[in-house]
Formats: C-alpha cells, structure tokens, sequence
C-alpha cells in the first residue's frame, strides 16, 4: 500500500502542499518518498529512500518550483527500498513522470517487450513500464494527447493501480487513473487536487469527488473531466461534501485502524494472490530439497506458522516444525545444522526473538528463508529468499491482515510444493486453485454478512470470565489466533488447545454458562469429532459459540450461538475466513468493556527486545 498525490494550484508552487500531503499519507508506507513538478516545460524531481521527513531534512521537498506535480510515500513491494526504487518514475526522455499504488501482475512481460523496443529501466519496479508504455505510445503517434496516451497505456496493464501522470508536453495537467486501488479527488478555489485517499487533502478542502474503479480523471487547471477508460466515454460526478475530521479521515471513517484493518483483509489477500511467481517457486524449491523445515516465529505469526504445518503435510506430505521463536534455541540449538531451513515469519521482521533463532541457527550453516511485511527489514536482508506479503502496513497493535495474508502465501508455497511432488490430483488442485481466488471475496462475505451479529455476540457476552477456543486441524492454530486476540485486545483470559485435548483436563473448567468457542469447518474429517466434542461441552452446561459454515443445521442445533462463513472452504484454507469473526469478536468486546482496540496496555506493534 503507498500514497499518491497530485496538485495544481493556480498560481504558487505546489511543492509544500505535496510534502505536507504526504506527512498525511505516511501511514500508508514510508520506506522511501519522492516529489515531481513541473516547471518552465521541465520535470524536476527529489527523491529517496527513507521516511518523509529524513529525506526532506537531507533534499528539502519545499524548495521545488513549478504549480503542478505529483508525489508519492512508498511500502515497497517490488524492489527495495532504495533511492532508484522511490517514484516518482519517469519515460527515457524524462518528460513523463508517473506515482502509482498497486501491483502490475505483467509488468515482467510489459518490460521485456518495452527493453525489446529500446526503453531503458533503472528501477526493479513494477511501477516503471508505465512512463514507459505511455512513453511508447506518444512515439507512435505523437499527436495523441497525454490523455489518449494514458487510457492507451492502462489497457496493457493486469492487477491494481491508482496513478497520477504529468507531462512536459502538457504541463498545465494530470491524468489520474485507477483500479482496484483507491483514488480521490478534491476541488477547492485555488486547486485541484488528487490522491490515495481523502486524508491528503482534508486540511485545504472537503470537497470530494471518488474516482471509481475503470475511470481516469484529467485535471487541468481547476477542472476536472472523468473518463470510462473503457471507452473513453465522459462520466458525470458531482463532488460530495465530506464531514470528516483529519482524525477519523486518517482511519478512512473507521473509528479504530484495528477495524480498517480487519476491513482491508479482502484487499490484501487480492495482493497476496499477485506475489511474484519467481519468488514462489524459488522458495517452494528450497523447501522441497530441504532435509528438515523449522517454521519459526512468535505470536500471531507462530499462529500461521502452526497452520501452515498442517497445509505442508496435507498437500505436499512435507513434515515442518512449528516453533516459537523465543524457545527456539533451547529445543533445536543443538540440533540445527546445514540440512536445516529455516522459514522465519514475521510481518515486522524486527522480531528479537525470532531473528536471535535466525542468527543461531545461521552460525550453524542452515538455510534462512523469510517471509515479511517490510522489505528492507532485517529479515529480508539476511534471509537466502524471502516474499514480501504486500500487506500495507499495519498500524493496529495487534496482527490481523498481515495474519490472513501469512496464511494465504503459506498455503500458495504448500500447493505449489504439492503440484511440484504430484502429491494431489489434478481435480483437488484445480479446486483448490479456484478457491484460493475466492477467498477475498468469501472474507468479504463473513464481514458484509456477519459482522453485527459478531458485535451483538460480544455484547451477549461482555461479562464471561473466560472463554475456551478449540479446533481441530488446521484449525487448532485459528483457535490459538482468536485466542490471542481477545486476550491482547480485550484483556480476556482464554484458554485454547486442540478439541481432542479437552478430556485430558481443561474440561475440569466447565461449569454451567462457561462459553466454549469452536471453529468447525464443514469439509475434512474433523467435523464429525468436533460433533462430539461439543456434545461432551454441552453435557456439563457448557455455552457453545460455532464459527460455522452456512446451513451446517446439524452444529446449528448444538448451539447457543452461532456465526456464519460462507460453504464449500476446503478445510485446509479455512482459516483464512474462519479467522475473521474471531478479529471481529475481540474487536467488539474491547469496545464493550470501554478499551481502545488500537493502543492495548502493555504491548508494541514489533517486539524488538528479547
Ligand atoms: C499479534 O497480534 C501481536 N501483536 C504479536 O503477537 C505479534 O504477532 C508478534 O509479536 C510477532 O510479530 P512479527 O510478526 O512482527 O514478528
């Protein structure tokens, strides 16, 4: 996720309201940041790595003269975080200059065809083929407008974008553009502006027009025209008047970034699904060569890590070691060697612990692979491969959608790793490749469908004592995460372990009223088990709360409460959704009991101390 922004002003130069604008929009990635005007027909720009104000201090972004330009704040994903990799990008002749948030899945074909014509790239992003092509059609035909060239351009591209487009040729405007990925516009006396969400331009104006997904916007002077970049046909919009305060405009409406957060979830696993294929199959060939595999992390990532045991064996009959990072030493210090891999996960990939278990166990020649949120981290740099997860950054405390996207890219490398070993049949992988492109919109389901009654369960709920969370499979690492989320959000105790463990003690809690939380997929073999696991809670009073698939009517009689998640998830993705009203239900009991869900007393969003 990054930030873009684009301004004309009538007469001063737009690089303050540039740099001010992208102070707003840091939230949405600040690893390296860059500013582009135009002035005298020349593009001028500064750029670089490092966050806002670092690189500010070091160029000074004030002092840039020209009244349009663009900006943007980056969260790499394709390529580093280094000076080359910042945008804006610009065509070989420097005269185009182009900011975009998202993630062009062709651009290995778009830039072998655009170096194969003659272009030359400086940068390993995505982002550059588009100054390129736009670049390529001007050439072509050089009485086309920017506009033309932009619309000719977009319809060579696959996956998400939002960019904002100025031109030497053209330079009293931009052209703006976006799918998928978000984009705003806003109108005031003086100025037009455009940007990744509303919070850039708040302060100077609350009038707001929403670029919706397809359309392209030129602004030229303090006008705006919105084009179907399917047919170029016009789009009347009238602008809205938004009442947001900066505050709440920041969390896009959302009272808490935990809430955005857990919203954003569908939009993140689209991104998971756009991971670089190389990067996959690399990693997935690691694994499959590897002697032993230690999956190690802490917290919520431990959680993926556990899940993702039970993915590797199942499709790809590979036997990894889910291990807490922090006693990772103490179990395997001894043991690790150089037929060991390593698959360190960590969203922040700071983690003390689990980069001590990395440097441990590189001094005993094992293989490092890494799996992150954060290019540049310390885990990305010393792992032999890793992915960046392409969550955005997560600003909650606590782990939600960089959760769901671990999960997701775990159970992409165990499929792979299947299809590598011919572990599963055509059909099983057919279906299962078809249901791992359902996911965003089934987690888009469970929230737009469950979401009140999860906050009415909450409520119901708000004074238990404690609360039992139990799975089976896969999911006794769902039932490990839910638990988790409602201690460190809501300051609940709970207690979680695989169903099957209850009669070997924790079953001695029940009482009358105590509530028991199951997740309890339709698919696989553990339905039935967890039938009667619920049975033996139910005969001591027990409250039963089912996350369920819908018309599970047989779980539904079992029940004293009961959330649903759409049917047909195999039981090895299930996780991703079931998780979901889990976040939720930590959520609303936080509120319930008065807490903030986004700031919980005693915690740090990356635990840099051992
Ligand atoms: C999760 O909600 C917590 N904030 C915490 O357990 C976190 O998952 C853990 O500290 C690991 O962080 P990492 O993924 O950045 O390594």
């Amino acid at each position: 996720m990054c930030g873009i922004f684009g301004c004309i002003l009538k007469n001063s130069n737009v690089a303050p309201i540039i740099h001010s604008s992208l102070k707003r929009l840091e939230y949405r990635g600040y690893d390296s940041v860059g500013i582009a005007t135009l002035h005298n027909g020349t593009i001028h720009i500064k750029k670089d790595q490092g966050k806002i104000d670092e690189v500010h201090r070091i160029h000074n972004l004030d002092e840039m003269e020209g009244n349009v330009g663009v900006g943007h704040t980056r969260w790499a994903t394709h390529g580093a975080p280094l000076k080359v990799n910042a945008h804006p990008h610009v065509d070989c002749t420097g005269q185009i200059a182009v900011v975009h948030n998202g993630i062009i899945e062709n651009y290995s074909e778009l830039k072998e065809e655009l170096e194969n014509a003659g272009h030359i790239f400086v940068s390993r992003t995505d982002t550059e083929v588009i100054p390129h092509l736009i670049e390529e059609v001007l050439k072509e035909n050089s009485s086309a407008s920017l506009t033309d060239a932009v619309l000719a351009a977009l319809k060579r591209l696959c996956g998400s974008y939002a960019i904002a487009v100025i031109s030497a040729k053209e330079p009293e405007k931009i052209v703006c553009a976006r799918n998928e990925s978000p984009l705003v516009l806003g109108l005031a006396d003086n100025a037009i502006y455009c940007a990744s969400d509303l919070t850039a331009f708040l302060p100077m104006t609350n009038k707001a027009i929403i670029v919706n997904d397809g359309e392209l916007a030129v602004l030229s002077g303090s006008n705006y025209e919105i084009k179907r970049i399917s047919d170029g046909i016009t789009v009347v919009r009238q602008p809205k008047i938004i009442d947001w305060t900066p505050e709440m405009a920041v969390k896009q409406g959302y009272p808490h970034f935990m809430l955005k957060e857990i919203h954003e979830q569908p939009e993140t696993l689209r991104n998971t699904l756009r991971l670089q294929e190389h990067y996959l199959d690399l990693m997935a060939t690691f694994l499959d060569r590897a002697n032993e595999v230690f999956l190690v992390a802490c917290g919520t990532s431990y959680h993926a890590c556990l899940a993702a045991s039970y993915m590797f064996s199942k499709l790809a009959f590979l036997a990894t070691y889910p291990v807490y990072a922090s006693e990772f030493v103490e179990q395997h210090g001894k043991s690790v060697n150089i037929d060991s891999t390593i698959l360190a996960v960590s969203q922040s990939g700071e983690t003390a612990d689990t980069l001590a278990a990395v440097t441990a166990s590189q001094q005993r020649a094992a293989t490092i692979l890494g799996l992150t949120n954060v290019i540049g981290s310390t885990l990305s740099r010393v792992s032999r491969v890793y992915i960046g997860q392409q969550s955005g950054p997560e600003i909650g405390v606590a782990a939600t959608k960089t959760f769901t996207s671990q999960l997701s890219i775990l159970a992409q490398l165990a499929f792979r790793l299947s299809k590598k070993r011919g572990k599963i049949s055509q059909d099983e992988m057919d279906c299962l490749a078809e249901k791992m492109e359902q996911l965003p919109q089934i987690v888009e389901a469970v929230i737009l469908m469950q979401e009140e009654k999860v906050k009415a369960l909450a409520h119901k709920y708000k004074d238990a004592k404690i609360f039992f969370f139990l799975g089976r499979g896969v999911n006794t690492a769902t039932a490990y995460e839910g638990r988790l989320k409602l201690m460190e959000i809501a300051y609940v105790p709970a207690i979680a372990f695989p169903a099957g463990e209850s009669k070997h003690g924790p079953i001695s809690l029940i009482e009358p009223g105590f509530p028991v939380i199951f997740i309890c997929p339709k698919d696989g073999v553990t339905h039935k088990t967890l039938i009667g696991n619920m049975m033996e809670m139910k005969a001591r009073g027990a409250s039963i709360i089912s996350i369920i698939e819908e018309d599970d009517e047989e779980v539904k009689k079992l029940s004293d409460d009961y959330i649903e998640v759409p049917k047909g998830i195999p039981e090895v993705l299930s996780p991703i959704p079931f998780v979901v009203p889990l976040q939720l239900f930590a959520y609303y009991m936080a509120l319930e009991k008065g807490l903030n869900p986004d700031m919980p007393r005693n915690l740090a969003k990356s635990v840099t101390v051992k």
